[in-house]
């Protein structure tokens, strides 16, 4: 059986065509355009990447981006201050720290400085918090919330279902596992969260309907531990090096997708499937956090 491939690259585009509309709309309607300020702090190779898609993806739609770029020298201070007054900036609608940050600066305490009602990465324990107890207003992490949003293409009905999600990060397995077990989304899950303490993974993995993978291990879910039938949603980005193209590195994710695709009813690709999802659901919370500022 060869598995539906799960096309995150074109569902991220047709969510960004709609937006797209959606937002000249509003434009029309408000004069304003939204805005996203995106703080980049250091030289983080891949984090340069990410910034500069989202940035890319901003200027598709008619959102305005502000970067905001320091050096990792930065103090924690500086930096707090930087987010004061991108909170009180009425013209700034949604706030997005690239993670990670150099490692004098507490994290925490920058994500919770932010402004909850500008938070559109949906990283401030208020909106995590209020996501877990059920609250449907609330803005979702971009990852979990753009898995959700693929899961439900080729399983439009996930109750009762089983999902086992590998990796505990408050990112991404944590809040993925959250959104699956409430009853009033899109989910009604059964949920399992795993991770590398268990002696064998693959007593929890075989069991899975759904499985997510959020390990940040290159091809670590082998055919083995997956049952026929499973729907693979893979969020690993690793660069390994290029067997085949010595000197050059390319990206795998946490499956093993040559092996696994033979067993799953559907499975995303790494590149082109949850990466471009990422975005996309950041353009829609950006947008969401616009519509509520103005009162549309
Ligand atoms: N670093 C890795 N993923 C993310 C993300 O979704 N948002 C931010 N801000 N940083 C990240």
């Amino acid at each position: 059986m060869m598995a539906i491939l799960i096309d995150g690259k074109q569902t991220a585009a047709d969510i960004r065509a709609g937006l797209k509309q959606d937002i000249a709309s509003l434009v029309n309607e408000c004069g304003k355009k939204p805005c996203l300020a995106v703080v980049l702090i250091g030289d983080n190779p891949a984090s340069q990447v990410y910034v500069r898609n989202k940035v890319a993806a901003c200027a598709e739609l008619g959102i305005e981006s502000r970067e905001v770029l320091r050096d990792a020298s930065i103090t924690e201070d500086e930096l707090l201050s930087i987010l004061a007054a991108l909170n009180t900036d009425p013209a700034v609608n949604g706030i997005l720290v690239q993670l990670p940050l150099p490692k004098h600066i507490d994290e925490k305490k920058v994500l919770y400085s932010m402004d909850p009602a500008k938070d559109v990465d949906g990283f401030h324990p208020f909106n995590i918090g209020r996501m877990m107890i059920g609250d449907t207003d609330v803005f979702l992490p971009c990852t979990p919330f753009g898995c959700q949003e693929l899961i439900s293409r080729v399983m439009p009905d996930t109750a009762g279902k089983h999902l086992v999600v590998v990796g505990r990060s408050n990112i991404v397995g944590k809040p993925m596992a959250n959104m699956m077990v409430q009853k009033n989304r899109n989910a009604n899950c059964i949920v399992t969260i795993c991770h590398t303490a268990a002696p064998d993974l693959s007593v929890y993995t075989r069991q899975a309907d759904i499985l997510v993978a959020a390990c940040g291990v290159p091809r670590f879910i082998t055919a083995p531990m997956v049952k026929d039938g499973v729907v693979v949603i893979d969020v690993g980005m690793n660069r390994i090096d290029d067997v085949a193209n010595p000197g050059k590195t390319r990206l795998v994710g946490d499956v093993d997708f040559d092996a696994v695709k033979d067993k799953a009813l559907a499975i995303t690709p790494v590149p082109g499937g949850v990466g471009p999802m990422t975005i996309a659901m950041l353009m829609k919370n950006t947008v969401r956090a616009f519509r509520i500022q103005n009162g549309m």
